[in-house]
């Protein structure tokens, strides 16, 4: 019998250079998306599809990272001593949430170098990959849906979304054959950040991957790609064009709400959406909400 995956990989040792000044001192994982920063959405995604060993990839500047999955004794005892049990419980939600691991990525040589990182902790056996900066709507399946393709197929999964041509130079494009299933296609091949006239498809590749051991090896022979990076994306190439090594590659569809927060007009989007949709913000932000829309289409 398949074993269960269990283990989940975050990788967030980027510099996030797009949210300059706000990430001089502070990872760009750690900005609230509403009330939330934005890792704790992620690390709720992966402990909800049943992936409760969390092994994070850090750098330096990044230990408020490792904080907010810690216990805070000061802090608890003084909302305790207060009988504020609701704030308390915020406080301890994310210190109970999975079994954290962390390492260090050392120098930030790129996506590739960092699930590199993993090898040790993940041993030999598939694990998922979940971007520290990329939100999915915990309302929209993905995650649950990629496991499951991963152990029907034997093979590496990765999630796409259908984007706008004029945006496909901002992802990874994958060449895609289809299946019998409508949200699933055999990628065939992989290209980093095209421009739109050679890009194979508009299918983008989001960050989430379910991936078979034998990545490791492959990263390990993985020459610097675009920007001088070790590319993730090159290592699924060589996994696509080896369906007998590895099993290939597969893409899930991904139809739902995906939010880029580490991209400041995403970012911005993603905090007025789910205010929007929640209960305590949204019956006061969403008539103010039209009514600043409703000037704006004056000007
Ligand atoms: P990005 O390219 O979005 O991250 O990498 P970045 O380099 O931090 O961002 P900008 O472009 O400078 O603003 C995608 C993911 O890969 C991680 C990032 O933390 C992010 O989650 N990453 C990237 C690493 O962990 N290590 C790296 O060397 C590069």
């Amino acid at each position: 019998m398949t074993k269960r995956i269990t283990k989940a990989v975050i990788p967030a040792a980027g510099l996030g250079t797009r949210f300059l000044p706000a990430t001089k001192a502070m990872p760009k994982e750690m900005l609230p998306v509403v009330d939330k920063p934005a890792i704790q959405y992620v690390v709720e995604e992966a402990v909800n599809a049943g992936l409760t060993d969390v092994l994070m990839i850090t750098g330096r500047n990044k230990n408020a990272l490792e904080n907010h999955f810690d216990r805070v004794a000061e802090l608890e005892a003084s909302l305790e001593a207060k009988g504020d049990t609701a704030k308390l419980k915020k406080v301890n939600e994310s210190t109970e949430l999975a079994d954290m691991h962390y390492v260090r990525q050392g120098d930030p040589l790129g996506l590739g170098h960092a699930v590199h990182r993993a090898n040790m902790h993940v041993g030999d056996e598939p694990f998922a990959v979940l971007l520290g900066d990329d939100i999915i709507d915990a309302r929209d399946e993905l995650l649950t849906r990629m496991l499951d393709e991963q152990v029907k197929r034997d093979a590496s999964i990765v999630a796409l979304l259908e984007v706008d041509p004029d945006s496909i130079h901002l992802y990874g494009a994958a060449a895609v054959e289809l299946t019998d299933d409508p949200d699933v296609v055999r990628i065939t091949g992989l290209v980093e950040k095209p421009a739109k006239e050679v890009a194979p498809s508009n299918y983008a590749v989001i960050g989430r991957y379910v991936l078979k051991p034998e990545v490791f090896e492959i990263l390990a022979n993985t020459a610097p790609g675009k920007g001088g990076e070790i590319q993730l994306t090159d290592a699924l190439m060589t996994m696509a064009g080896d369906v007998d090594g590895t099993g290939g590659v597969y893409g899930v569809v991904f139809r739902g709400r995906r939010y880029d927060t580490g991209d400041k007009l995403d970012y911005i989007k993603a905090v007025v959406q789910l205010a929007s949709d929640r209960d305590d913000l949204g019956p006061e932000l969403r008539p103010w909400l039209i009514e600043y829309a409703a000037g704006l289409q004056k000007d």
